[in-house]
C-alpha cells in the first residue's frame, strides 16, 4: 500500500509499504522527519504520532485502548485523528492512506 507522510510545512513524502508493516515501521525506515519512535512499536514511547486526516479516520480507526492512554499522558488530551502510527497496521484498504506529523515531536 503506498502510504503519504506530510510534515508541518506540507512537504510529503510517498512510500511503499512492505508485507504486514505499521506506518511507523514504513516512516522509520525511510528516515521520514519527526518519527523519532524511540521505542521501535513496543507501544512505550509515544513519540510515533501521527494526524490522520479526516477522510481517513473511519477506515483507520480510533486509538486502542492502552494507545488512547498513551496520548493521553503525552499531550494531556486525546486529539481527534490523533494516532500512534505503530500500531495502525497497513492493509491493503489503506493504499492511498496519508498521515501528518505533530509539529512538536521530535
Ligand atoms: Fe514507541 Fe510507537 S514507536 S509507542
Amino acid at each position: 500500500a503506498r502510504i503519504t507522510f506530510i510534515q508541518p510545512d506540507g512537504t510529503r513524502q510517498a512510500f511503499e509499504s512492505g508485507e504486514d508493516e505499521t506506518v511507523m515501521l514504513v516512516g522509520v525506515r525511510h528516515n521520514v522527519p519527526r518519527l523519532p519512535a524511540d521505542c521501535g512499536g513496543q507501544l512505550a514511547c509515544a513519540s510515533c504520532m501521527v494526524d490522520v486526516p479526516e477522510p481517513w479516520r473511519e477506515r483507520v480507526g480510533g486509538p486502542g485502548l492502552d494507545e488512547g492512554d498513551m496520548i493521553e499522558d503525552a499531550l494531556g488530551a486525546r486529539p481527534v485523528g490523533r494516532r500512534l502510527s505503530c500500531q495502525i497496521r497497513i492493509t491493503d484498504a489503506l493504499d492511498g492512506l496519508e498521515v501528518a506529523l505533530p509539529e512538536a515531536q521530535g
